[in-house]
């Protein structure tokens, strides 16, 4: 008996060598189902403004912004992700200018949205048009379109980038393109596309939902949406403002996407698989797939949250799913 599994043995590997010369593979050759779950390696993580801040403000010591880097950007590194990016689809960063800096012109293949934190005199550039960002301004630079910053203010300017990076790397397209000249022309006039979502409007809007639409599990949530085609405004992530309300402590849900949120105002927490993630104005926290969350505000005053969420990126797999937990 012992001597014919052997044989059989002996004639599997001989047969899995067959498979590899020709270029194949058997799963069944291997122990273990066909379809292994997989752990998230993303990880449930704040990121403190406390620490970010006077880290970011040290960057000019060490860089400038021009060709090559591009960028003076601190990025928020989730250690389990590969590049160590926020999660495994959205890369997170701040960014710092000083006054009558220029961020050079380029395009790239992954979108990008900005929302301002601090400071004035900042503008973004898109495809031409000018977009002057005043704090919680959202201003989105679409795939290969080209964009410039700058500060024409009198002190420094930050704010945080939110790219889909790491998933057009993934999927083999991250192509980058520096434009001939610092900075591109700009024209005069309305602008041609609505990419650029002023704070005073998005929070009146937030506000009148606050008065009527309640989630049970993200209290008062609104999405950005581009008003002509009424879809998120880059295809991959969502960009969310979220209001909870004091007192409020929301139910625990589970969703297939990742996120990762800044408090813009107030502080709470945020109870991420059982643990509890306090946070406060200025923070970060990113939530990995299918981890069970709820959020809360104990505090007398609103807490307003703006967050990315890949959702429009597992809708349009058909992999989106919301569960309570
Ligand atoms: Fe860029
Ligand atoms: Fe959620």
């Amino acid at each position: 008996m012992s001597i014919q599994t052997t044989s059989i043995d002996t004639a599997l590997e001989e047969y899995v060598a067959s498979l590899r010369a020709a270029g194949l593979d058997a799963p069944w050759t291997r122990p273990g189902p066909l379809i292994a779950p997989k752990a998230s390696a993303v990880q449930a993580r704040v990121w403190r403004w406390r620490d970010l801040e006077p880290l970011v403000r040290r960057t000019p010591e060490f860089m400038k912004p021009g060709r090559g880097a591009e960028r003076r950007i601190v990025r928020l590194d989730n250690p389990g992700v590969p590049e160590r990016t926020s999660t495994h689809t959205i890369s997170v960063a701040v960014q710092y200018l000083l006054p009558g800096e220029v961020a050079p012109a380029h395009r790239h293949s992954p979108n990008a949205v900005r929302f301002m934190l601090h400071g004035e005199g900042a503008y973004t550039t898109v495809e031409g048009d000018k977009f002057v960002m005043r704090r919680g301004d959202l201003v989105i630079t679409p795939s290969l379109t080209w964009h410039d910053h700058g500060n024409e203010g009198s002190g420094p300017v930050l704010w945080t980038d939110g790219l889909d990076s790491p998933l057009v790397r993934y999927l083999e397209n991250l192509t980058f393109q520096p434009f001939p000249g610092e900075t591109q022309p700009v024209r005069t006039g309305p602008p041609a596309h609505h990419w650029h979502f002023p704070w005073a409007d998005a929070h009146a809007a937030l506000l009148r939902r606050a008065e009527t639409e309640y989630d049970p599990y993200d209290d008062v949530l609104m999405e950005y949406l581009d008003p002509t085609t009424g879809r998120s405004v880059v295809p991959s992530f969502g960009c969310y403002l979220q209001l909870l309300r004091p007192g409020v402590r929301t139910r625990a849900h589970r969703e297939t996407s990742s996120a990762v949120y800044h408090v813009v105002q107030g502080a709470g927490f945020t109870e991420i698989d059982g643990a509890r993630y306090e946070w406060g104005e200025g923070d970060f926290f990113a939530i990995p797939p299918r981890a069970a969350h709820a959020h809360g505000n104990e505090g007398g005053a609103p807490v307003i949250l703006y967050a990315l969420q890949d959702v429009p990126l597992m809708r349009a797999l058909g992999l989106y799913r919301m569960e309570p937990a």
